[in-house]
């Protein structure tokens, strides 16, 4: 449970420990702080995007206890306690994931301004059902979107990390 703290101003902010790619992070944060705001500036890990700070576009998604979540719409107080993970915490020491070679290898990325949600909303999806069909990996990113690449390698990309399973 975040500790309340009201500063010199009479702002209350909240001390709260957050779990993000296995490291814990104490940080004292607005009541309305957005969870995308704090990776990206309290704890610069910029890989999480930024588009439509609506719900819409998927470019910030991250994980949340194993499940995507736009991270635009999800308070930094709510994600306490959550096992939060990052396109940073998809490759640990330095070494590319199995979804990421494959989005290389396929021509998937065209701007990249997608392509971190695209991969953690695949990571979700090849966890939970590691030989998914067409469709089903159409409907798991059916919420990032994409303005570049018309989707198809996208899609092989993701097929083609799941033979790998
Ligand atoms: S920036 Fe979060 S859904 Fe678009
Ligand atoms: S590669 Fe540009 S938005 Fe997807």
């Amino acid at each position: 449970m975040a500790q309340v703290i009201t500063d010199a101003q009479g702002v209350k902010r909240y001390l709260i420990n957050l779990s993000v790619n296995g490291d814990t992070h104490t940080l004292m944060v607005k009541g309305n702080s957005l969870l995308v705001n704090v990776l990206r500036e309290d704890l610069e890990l910029t890989g999480t995007k930024k588009g439509c700070e609506l719900g819409d576009c998927g470019s910030c998604t991250v994980l949340m206890d194993g499940k995507p979540v736009n991270s635009c719409m999800v308070l930094a107080v709510e994600a306490e306690g959550r096992a939060i993970t990052t396109i940073e915490g998809v490759a640990p020491n330095d070494k590319l994931d199995k979804l990421q070679e494959s989005f290389i290898d396929h021509a998937a990325i065209q701007c990249g301004y997608c392509t971190p949600g695209m991969i953690l909303s695949g990571k979700a999806l090849l966890t939970r059902n590691p030989h998914p069909t067409e469709e089903e990996v159409r409907e798991a990113i059916s919420g990032n979107l994409c303005r570049c690449t018309g989707y198809v390698n996208i899609v092989k990309a993701i097929l083609a990390a799941s033979e790998q399973e």
